[in-house]
């Protein structure tokens, strides 16, 4: 099973059906963003700590980690940071180059994968944002290793990721509020028999798998970085009611 290119046929379709993570942002934001006022998501609801962010975002070199779909990056390229965005889908970074166009602005985007960033020399980067985005693939050790070699000493990863324990229960029920312990952790999707894909998945789902915190956080440790930040956040769905679903993350290369 070749996830990658699943998932890219997957993203490439939540494009055509209008998943909220796909959909640019419009010019009222662009057009504020460049007045200096701004908020961008590294999880659902809560945006990210200005503090989290360098004084003056103009002329650092910014990587946005699988952060296609036109909506950070160019916002971050409106406030003069040298932006590259790298996904897996290319549907999710013609967003990115859909927005440049309509407003000025000058965005890079690579057809990537987030484990791999061998197309980057080390020390290439001031600032790595990585959304909610970890769930689509099933090891993620790999990914704070590149985006640790990646990053410049002193500069910054921002990341977004799931809490596991919101995987445990069977989603279609969840949805209604019904909260039935289902799956084991680490979820993964390709360990679901038909019947329960049938039951608890629509065709044209992504893949997703859940990391434990040990690789999440300790993973991040263990590449070099230093926790300097984190915060939880909600989902507008009927588990956000019981637990938070986000953690969001702010970890410096020393
Ligand atoms: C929820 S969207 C995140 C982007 C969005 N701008 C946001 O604010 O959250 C998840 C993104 O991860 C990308 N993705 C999935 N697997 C990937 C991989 N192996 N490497 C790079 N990007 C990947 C998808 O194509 C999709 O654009």
């Amino acid at each position: 099973m070749d996830i990658r290119a699943y998932n890219r046929d997957k993203w490439n379709k939540q494009v055509e059906s209008g998943n909220p993570w796909t959909v640019p942002v419009s010019p009222e934001v662009i057009a504020e963003a460049k007045l200096g006022r701004w908020g961008v998501l590294l999880t659902e609801t809560k945006p990210v700590p200005r503090g989290w962010f360098p004084a003056s975002l103009a002329g650092i070199d910014l990587l946005g980690l699988a952060c296609g779909g036109g909506q950070q990056g160019p916002v971050f390229a409106a406030l003069g940071a040298r932006v590259t965005i790298l996904d897996n889908s290319p549907r999710q970074l013609a967003r990115d180059q859909e927005v440049a166009a309509r407003e000025g602005l000058a965005i890079t985007t690579v057809e990537g994968d987030m484990r791999d960033l061998s197309i980057f020399a080390d020390e290439s980067f001031d600032l790595i944002f990585h959304p909610v985005s970890n769930c689509f693939i099933h090891e993620i050790r790999p990914v704070w290793q590149e985006a640790y070699r990646v990053l410049r000493r002193g500069g910054a990863l921002l990341a977004g990721f799931n809490n596991p324990a919101a995987y445990l229960f069977d989603w279609r029920k969840a949805e209604q509020g019904i909260f039935e312990v289902r799956h084991k952790l680490p979820f993964d999707s390709r360990n679901l028999t038909p019947e329960e894909l049938a039951a608890e998945y629509d065709p044209d789902d992504p893949w997703e798998f859940s990391h434990s915190l040990e690789d999440q956080i300790g993973g991040q440790l263990e590449a070099g970085f230093r926790l300097a930040g984190l915060y939880e956040d909600t989902q507008n769905t009927p588990l956000g009611a019981y637990m938070p679903h986000y953690i969001a993350t702010r970890a410096i290369k020393p």
